[in-house]
């Protein structure tokens, strides 16, 4: 399905992002697994099916590192045919108690790097007349809200009306721009919740359990393939029934 294609993902060396790598990897692309965390994203280098797989260690909220994948790519000559955003962050807290950085920090890793990485690879694929799917990774909470998440739920909204836009703008030079919004996903970032808080929340899906990071990873491999040619600007709910 993505055979030699060049893929992107961020936050690729854990959780969903890694079961997205060895997905689109085991779909013949060659992937370029982008995490703040350097072992973690050599880890999922290592556990691809091929060979053509590099590990770039990256801040996704840094303009500076971006241009550094930028300057990467360029000397790789083939330009990227699929870029997921999945890099993300919590940092929980009530708007009564919230601080300004928490604030920031998940503004900044969640939506200001989805423009700065979607912009530098949409230019890529513009000038190069590549052909390019983005994929972006928002949540069930940015439709719904969460307690607790006022920042989350925030930068999770924002990916939905980022994707819409830039969708519009895009969708005659050839670029495809989705969401796919998971719901409660067993990862690192879940099994770091109370056990209580946990169970309240598999209470709520309809389907009654947590979502396995490869259900996401379907998904994605969908948006990023040319099975969904005719898709773009669309958000696809993977939660179990949870938020319809
Ligand atoms: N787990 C869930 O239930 C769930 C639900 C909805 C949405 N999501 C979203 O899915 C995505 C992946 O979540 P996960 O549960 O797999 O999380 P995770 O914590 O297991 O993985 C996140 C990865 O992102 C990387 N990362 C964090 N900050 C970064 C930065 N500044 N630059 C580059 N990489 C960075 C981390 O090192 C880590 O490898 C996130 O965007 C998250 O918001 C998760």
């Amino acid at each position: 399905m993505l055979s030699s294609k060049l893929a992107i993902v961020t936050g690729g060396g854990s959780g969903i992002g890694q079961e997205i790598c060895k997905k689109l990897a085991a779909s013949g692309a060659n992937l370029i697994v982008a995490d703040l965390k350097k072992s973690a994203a050599e880890n999922t280098a290592k556990l691809l099916t091929g060979s053509a797989h590099t590990a770039f260690e990256i801040d996704v909220s840094k303009l500076n590192d971006v241009n550094r994948l930028k300057e990467f790519i360029q000397n790789w000559k083939t330009s990227p045919s699929v870029l997921v955003n999945c890099a993300g962050i919590t940092k929980d807290s009530t708007l009564l108690k919230m601080s300004q950085e928490q604030w920031e920090d998940v503004m900044n890793v969640n939506l200001n790097s989805i423009f700065m990485m979607s912009q530098m690879v949409a230019r890529e694929s513009v000038k190069s007349k590549t052909p390019l799917s983005i994929v972006n990774v928002s949540s069930i909470v940015g439709k719904i809200g969460n307690f607790g998440q006022t920042n989350y739920a925030a930068t999770k909204a924002g990916v939905i009306g980022f994707t819409k836009s830039a969708a519009r703008e895009l969708a005659t030079k050839n670029v495809r721009v989705n969401a796919v919004l998971p719901g409660f996903i067993r990862t690192p970032m879940t099994e770091a919740m109370p056990p209580k808080v946990l169970e309240s929340m598999v209470s709520m899906v309809p389907q009654r359990r947590l979502g396995e990071p490869e259900e996401i990873a379907n998904a994605v491999l969908f948006l990023a393939s040319d099975t969904s040619s005719y898709v773009t600007g669309t958000t696809l709910e993977v939660t179990g029934g949870l938020g319809m």
